[in-house]
């Protein structure tokens, strides 16, 4: 990384995914990995493109049965163009001699350029710039540009620029047996000014497709153009002297039948890719588009965590946009980057809608609108499982349903195994704190009292439901569940999957009721009155509800919150000896299972469970949850727990060093800089062993940037009041960054030394109030500044 430019050197195939992935363009509403465009997907080089929220399901036969699975679909190739000297050998990294192969993303500009150099068989050199950009302003829009000069001779190059409509979605491995073509029906054809098109359909959504390419040439050139099933190029024979730069210009615009305001998507990439501006035009207002966005969002932290944060900024603003606030998607665990977990959306927004939340409330208000649409089929999945109120999906996709996968392929030990994590009903508790902390930081009261109450309500409603009494023990039991660790999802010898009372759940689920709760409470009358009689709530009900909320089971093991019922039973694992045997033992439920034994046996967790509840809630918040729940949470209590989860946790998700970084930087412990520096690194160094060539992973990107945002300085709001609690990390301590609050746009915040700098910019906006922990509470109001020492 140089200032904003991440920089790869050199062409190396074993790299080639991890670069495509970190390497990818996106605006909110479309992606496209930074693969190379004279390349096609094999062993190496994988250029896929997705549209958010667009998926398809589609049968297979894996382990002797059918299984469904939704997938976002690889959209057709728009990269291709391909290039050689005249009767030479078309030129790729993989066939030409490569001289010299630079990638430079240049974050600021939201651009990727490409330099190499080739040499073919007959020794013929080709310098090669490229450059490349997804439009940020106008989201359907990209441009490649690529800049050819002959070295060395003189002569004529070929030059083919196209579509591509054979894909597949075969970008991860382990789903390679599973049926991949998701597209039919695929067409081309060339239309004015010698653009060429393709269409298409998703095979079971029946998504229509359509993509338009218009590709122009500086110099003089015979062109025509070539179609072979699935394909469409624009071929051109160019004149080519010595030295001379001869440039092409590929402008494309993609369009499916889920946009507003088209005809048909055809049609409307036709007529876009027409209307387009120039290139020098394009990249203007695309830079112009990337400026507004930074101005919103950009950290200034120092050195090179500040680097990492920025790209990992970067991918975040190209998965969800501004744009995304006008598009029925959620957040794709894995961005829109790779296909792995399938573009599935999980509870991973728990990490990135706090983030957004300060900075893009309407992106925020947007995802938490994705969940509203698909309340109805929670509460039918509720409802067939024979509970009542809302179950949202482990893994959701197009409709809601449940999208988790019902096998998994351990390619360690090659067997498919059932797959139980669709029993993390914790998901919808992270629904309902989304919904909480976005109404907190934005009062958007008018989302709280509609559709935010219409979730919290239901999701409150399950758990209560769910929960059922235990006379011996006086208290509400959830059994049969998974918790954020997915390691275990049985007791040792059972018969069937779930566990009892894990903490999580439980705690989160007390959280939900009171939360919801409070919302009945204040309702406005009307409203109320309204939504009671619709979804048929009444007094008797909410009583029912406070009474769960105080008495859901929590258990404890040796002084610590155990994660849940008879996890302290379990054998405790010979965890050196693993790490000795193996190296890395991040996946240790695959090793385990390739032994033949399995990770249910022991006490070893794949992330933080219990320990996210130090995540989700300040400390003073978790001590009065656990009070209303009948317990003295004292630091003593806590501080043991953190350490015996530390101890047992491979951190076999990236989610976990983040939060394990936050918890313990929290706390002030001294670990928790090397927690944060691997969250840091967790997609830039692969660390989870090449899942990174699959797609970024967006909540740990995001989880990041809130860790300076909120984790650091403790910043809550909340009554209506901006509060901070800062702690010290010795190694990150001077930073700043912007906020969106409330009305006021571009409040900046800097803490340095001991003290927290705050300005507000001008406007007719109220003054805000800033209350320090243990310190002061002042007024701000527009165009003023102030300075707070922080106490300790
Ligand atoms: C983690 C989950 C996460 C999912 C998608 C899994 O590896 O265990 O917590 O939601 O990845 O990011």
């Amino acid at each position: 990384m140089r200032d904003w430019i991440w920089e790869y050197e050199g062409y190396d195939p074993a790299q080639e995914r991890l670069r495509e992935s970190l390497c990818t363009l996106g605006n909110g509403y479309f992606a496209t990995r930074g693969a190379a465009p004279e390349c096609t997907a094999d062993d190496v080089h994988y250029p896929g493109t997705y549209a958010a929220g667009c998926y398809n399901r589609l049968t297979s036969q894996v382990g002797g049965r059918r299984v469904e699975n939704e997938d976002m679909v690889n959209l057709p190739n728009w990269l291709p163009l391909r290039f050689r000297a005249a009767s030479g050998d078309w030129l790729s990294p993989d066939t030409g001699k490569v001289l010299d192969h630079r990638l430079s993303l240049d974050l600021r500009e939201g651009t990727l350029e490409r330099i190499v150099r080739y040499e073919d068989t007959t020794g013929r050199c080709f310098a090669v710039r490229q450059l490349r950009l997804l439009h940020m302003g106008d989201p359907h829009l990209a441009l490649l540009r690529t800049e050819l000069t002959p070295q060395g001779w003189s002569g004529e190059v070929e030059v083919e620029s196209g579509l591509d409509g054979t894909v597949t979605n075969s970008g991860v491995e382990r789903y390679r047996a599973l049926t991949s073509r998701h597209l039919t029906h695929v067409h081309t054809g060339t239309s004015a000014h010698g653009t060429v098109w393709l269409r298409c359909r998703t095979r079971t959504s029946d998504i229509r497709v359509g993509l338009a390419a218009r590709t122009t040439v500086d110099a003089p050139a015979e062109a025509g153009s070539v179609k072979e099933n699935g394909r469409i190029a624009r071929a051109f024979r160019i004149a080519v002297t010595d030295g001379r730069t001869v440039t092409v210009d590929k402008t494309i615009a993609l369009h499916t039948s889920r946009d507003p305001a088209i005809s048909d998507p055809l049609y409307a990439a036709v007529d876009r890719v027409r209307r387009a501006p120039d290139v020098d035009a394009l990249l203007a207002s695309h830079r112009t588009a990337w400026q507004q966005l930074w101005r919103n969002a950009d950290a200034d932290v120092p050195g090179t965590a500040g680097e990492v944060l920025r790209l990992h900024l970067f991918h975040v603003l190209q998965t969800l946009s501004p744009h995304t606030a006008e598009l029925d998607v959620g957040v794709p665990a894995r961005g829109l980057h790779g296909e792995a977990y399938r573009g599935h959306v999980f509870w991973d927004e728990l990490f990135v809608l706090p983030f957004l939340n300060l900075h893009f409330p309407e992106v925020s208000r947007a995802l938490l609108t994705y969940r509203h649409r698909r309340l109805e089929r929670a509460c039918f999945t509720a409802a067939d499982a024979g509970h009542r109120g809302a179950m949202y999906p482990w893994q959701s996709g197009s409709d809601g349903r449940e999208e988790t996968q019902w096998l998994h392929l351990n390619p360690r030990s090659g067997r498919w195994l059932p797959d139980h994590t669709r029993l993390q009903h914790h998901v919808g508790s992270a629904v309902a704190y989304n919904v909480w902390r976005y109404c907190e930081a934005t009062g958007d009261m008018e989302f709280l009292h509609t559709k935010g109450a219409e979730m919290m309500i239901q999701i409150a409603r399950f758990w209560a439901d769910a929960a059922a009494y235990d006379e011996t023990l006086g208290r509400y039991r959830i059994r049969g569940v998974v918790g954020p660790d997915e390691y275990h999802e049985a007791y040792p010898g059972a018969a069937g999957p779930g566990l009892n009372d894990n903490a999580y759940t439980n705690v989160t689920a007390a959280w939900v009721l009171a939360r919801a709760l409070d919302v009945a409470r204040t309702l406005p009358v009307t409203r109320h009155r309204d939504l009671f009689e619709r979804i048929g709530l009444d007094r008797a009900e909410l009583d029912a509800w406070e009474d769960v909320s105080r008495k859901l089971y929590v258990p404890f093991h040796a002084g610590v919150i155990s994660q849940f019922a008879g996890y302290g039973d379990l054998a405790e694992l010979d965890w050196e000896a693993y790490r000795r045997r193996y190296g890395d033992i991040r996946r240790l439920d695959r090793i385990l299972e390739a032994e033949d034994d399995s990770v249910n046996h022991y006490q070893a967790s794949k992330q933080a469970d219990v320990l996210m509840l130090g995540y989700l809630f300040p400390p003073t918040e978790l001590k009065a949850l656990f009070e209303r729940l009948g317990h003295d949470l004292d630091d003593e209590t806590w501080r043991r727990t953190v350490d015996h989860y530390m101890a047992r946790t491979s951190h076999g998700s990236t989610l976990s060093s983040l939060v394990h970084g936050w918890v313990l930087a929290r706390a002030r412990r001294a670990r928790a800089w090397a927690f944060v520096q691997e969250a840091l690194a967790g997609d830039i160094a692969d660390l989870q062993n090449g899942t990174t060539g699959e797609g970024i992973h967006l909540g740990a990107m995001a989880g990041t940037l809130d860790l300076v945002q909120r984790g650091l300085t403790g910043l809550e709001a909340r009554d209506g009041k901006l509060c901070f609690d800062p702690v010290p990390l010795p190694e990150l301590s001077e930073y700043g960054f912007s906020i969106r609050y409330r009305g006021h746009w571009g409040v900046r915040l800097h803490l340095q030394q001991g003290r927290l700098h705050i300005t507000v910019p001008d406007s007719d906006e109220p003054p805000i109030t800033v209350a320090v922990a243990g310190g002061r509470t002042v007024s701000v109001a527009p165009g003023e500044s102030c300075a707070l020492t922080l106490p300790g």
